[in-house]
């Protein structure tokens, strides 16, 4: 399948790292068309001390440790409104904007969205296809829920970055892994499962009281 995904400035650069390379080792996509909103590479460094600046396909995938020879990963710039996940025509099965920043938020809410991030997500709705996005902000003022409220409305899956603890993850590594895998079910894409939720554990606890 071919995805678009999207990262903007909201905190947790790092779920948009572990989505792209859980992706790109899955099997199951053969592209990423991959859009970044220009402060990600200011929000990359202080979250995760690398250098963004001037991204493109094969500086992103060595940014991720894939493949050289790996062709996953299509980096388009963000004012080129010309490109494939502008179109609706361009088949795809979805987008996927993590971390999505308010700001991403509300221009994709109110339909006058001015890049390329705003413009594929609006076809994406516009052609009915999944749009899940990723927000990140605390607290929430009315706007940003309105904003949501509306969006999910309009077809978009609100899948926040509220990672759960019943996993008990142990790393950051995990915890991040928790609401990746949520994001790629969204895709029906394999992953270890690892943090899935079986019920078990509940009856295990009752059966050691
Ligand atoms: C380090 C850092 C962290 C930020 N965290 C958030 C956040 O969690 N949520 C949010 O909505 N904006 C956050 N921002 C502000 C956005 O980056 C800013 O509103 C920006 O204009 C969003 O633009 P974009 O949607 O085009 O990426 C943060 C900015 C910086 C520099």
């Amino acid at each position: 399948m071919e995805l678009t995904l999207a990262i903007t400035g909201a905190s947790g650069t790092i779920y948009a790292y572990r989505t792209l390379q859980l992706l790109a080792v899955s099997g199951a996509v053969k592209t990423i068309n991959l859009i970044m909103s220009d402060i990600v590479p200011t929000v990359a460094q202080v979250e995760m001390g690398v250098n963004l600046r001037d991204p493109d396909t094969e500086n992103i995938s060595r940014w991720l440790g894939l493949a050289k020879d790996s062709r996953v990963i299509r980096f388009w710039r963000l004012d080129n409104l010309a490109a494939k996940p502008a179109s609706g025509s361009n088949k795809q099965a979805g987008m996927i904007i993590v971390p999505c920043s308010m700001g991403t938020l509300g221009a994709i809410a109110s339909g006058a969205g001015t890049n390329l991030i705003h413009r594929a997500a609006d076809v994406t709705l516009k052609e009915n296809r999944k749009l899940v996005l990723v927000p990140r902000e605390t607290p929430y003022n009315a706007i940003h829920l309105e904003n949501m409220l509306k969006l999910a409305r309009a077809g978009a899956q609100i899948l926040p970055a509220s990672p759960g603890f019943y996993h008990r993850p142990k790393t950051i590594e995990e915890l991040v892994d928790h609401l990746v895998f949520r994001i790629l079910d969204q895709f029906d894409i394999p992953h270890s499962r690892k943090s899935e939720w079986s019920g078990e554990e509940v009856e295990e606890i009752k059966s050691k009281k």
